[in-house]
């Protein structure tokens, strides 16, 4: 979602003349979009502000300005902080109020004095009524948000309070900037949310209201624009894998048999504690029905390890979980207790060793499993979307429908032409986090959609 987030900012800020550069040397605006949901993103902030303090003083040594700017989730939960830690930053804004950066943006190149300026409010409009139609050249696959924040309060989570209260972008807006998005050359689109199958966005019809759309129906809609040819949707919670969004996995072939479910734990125990909601059987049940509707769904997940008072036994219950399911690919982290969380407070916080030991027993299973995940596709044909260029020359990288990255060699001088479109690949080899293979055609796209996957 920040990726997300900092191309809309590029794309308000872009009337009043910036433009993205590579470098912050020489820059005339530097933001730092900043994430909150671990302590390992966050530290990283005050290290990278005071390496952005040189380039700044740098500038202004040559009778230039940069404006700094810190985004993000930090900046929601710890502005007042950067403010007084950091004096060189001029603005500190959070993710809901982005759309008015160019009021904080003249404000700050009005104001000599230097002090800086904080906007982390939850504003009642919402920031998609206001950013801008005009959209930078996205590519061929781009996120879209289509909902925010989140009501379930996980006892670790810091989303809650950084991001805001569970918000979904009404349908008209959404297909209004998916239409967009295709117009500009997407065929893929993720739809993003922080609990994405929780939407249930506002419908109109003809004008009147059309009551609210969950997650399964607004996919179809999409389905139905010509020019989308791929469509994913991530992060979600089980609780919310209603009925409708399991049969659109089975209706829908534009809808990739990919889907990010995760479960932090397999211990019904912990996953009390940590307020998630279901057991371990409502996971794996939910598992049974996506499989049941589409026996070649991949899965990945989430964990956390070494949640306050987790045992041996609750963590080899989620080895066993991990093991009945199979994954084809998951994150996984040791808990890190984030202020103004009740599990951050609560007793029995585990050593780190405890945790890292742990991480590195999951993360060996999962490993394990991706990687066998990757063996099995050798010898079948995967229709993969050609992305970007790779990082050996005349190679290009794309995506499968399950989300593998695929490296294939393309005839010299033909990569910008074969960038954006669909080809099936022979996979031939798999590594650790990707595919490699041989295009099956070296011309004429390919309108691929699940049915063309061959075993
Ligand atoms: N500690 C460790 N991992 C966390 N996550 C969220 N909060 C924490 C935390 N306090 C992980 C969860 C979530 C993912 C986005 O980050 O696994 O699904
Ligand atoms: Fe955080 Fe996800 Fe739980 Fe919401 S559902 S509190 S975003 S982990």
């Amino acid at each position: 979602m920040n990726v997300y987030d900092s191309s809309r900012m590029t794309d308000v800020l872009a009337p009043l003349g910036y433009e993205p550069v590579d470098s912050p040397r020489g820059a005339d605006m530097v933001i730092l979009n900043t994430c909150h949901i671990r302590e390992k993103a966050s530290e990283k902030v005050f290290s990278e502000l005071g390496r952005l303090r040189a380039f700044k003083q740098e500038r202004e040594a040559e009778g230039g300005d940069m404006v700094l700017a810190v985004a993000g989730c930090v900046a929601q939960a710890e502005g007042e902080e950067i403010l007084r830690r950091a004096p060189q930053v001029d603005l500190v804004f959070g993710p809901q109020t982005y759309h008015r950066l160019p009021e904080m943006v003249a404000r700050a190149l009005r104001s000599a004095d230097g002090g800086g300026q904080l906007d982390i409010d939850f504003p009642v409009e919402s920031k998609f009524d206001h950013l801008p139609e005009e959209m930078a050249a996205p590519g061929a696959a781009a996120f879209l948000s289509v909902q925010e924040g989140c009501d379930k309060f996980c006892s670790f989570c810091v989303v809650p309070y950084t991001r805001g209260a569970e918000f979904s972008r009404p349908v008209a807006s959404v297909l209004a900037e998916a239409r967009r998005l295709v117009e500009a050359g997407v065929q893929e689109i993720t739809l993003l949310g922080q609990n994405v199958n929780a939407y249930h966005g506002e419908a109109e019809t003809g004008g009147t209201p059309g009551g609210t759309w969950g997650l399964g129906r607004l996919l179809r809609a999409l389905a139905e624009i010509e020019g989308i040819t791929r469509l994913r949707y991530t992060t979600s919670h089980p609780r919310d894998m209603d009925d409708d969004l399991i049969a659109a996995h089975a209706e829908e072939p534009k809808l990739m048999p990919y889907l990010h479910l995760p479960v932090q734990s397999g211990s019904d125990r912990i996953l009390a504690a940590m307020n998630r909601q279901h057991t371990a059987d409502d996971y794996l049940r939910i598992v049974e029905r996506l499989r049941r509707a589409l026996p070649d769904i991949a899965l990945s997940s989430d964990f956390i390890v070494g949640f306050p008072g987790e045992s041996d036994a609750d963590f080899a219950e989620t080895l066993r979980l991990v093991t009945e399911v199979g994954y084809a690919q998951a994150y996984s982290f040791k808990y890190s207790p984030r202020p103004g969380t009740p599990a951050a407070v609560a007793d029995e916080q585990l050593p780190e060793a405890v945790k890292a030991e742990r991480l590195a027993g999951l993360q060996q299973l999962l490993g394990a499993q991706a990687a066998a995940f990757n063996q099995a596709c050798v010898g079948r044909t995967l229709p993969v979307l050609l992305e970007r260029a790779g990082r050996k020359p005349g190679q290009l990288v794309g995506r499968s429908p399950y989300m593998q990255s695929v490296h294939v060699p393309v005839p010299e001088g033909t990569q910008q032409r074969l960038i954006g479109s669909l080809f099936d690949v022979a996979i031939e080899a798999a590594y650790d986090h990707s595919l490699g293979g041989r295009l099956l055609v070296d011309d004429a796209p390919q309108h691929s959609t699940r049915a063309r996957i061959s075993a």
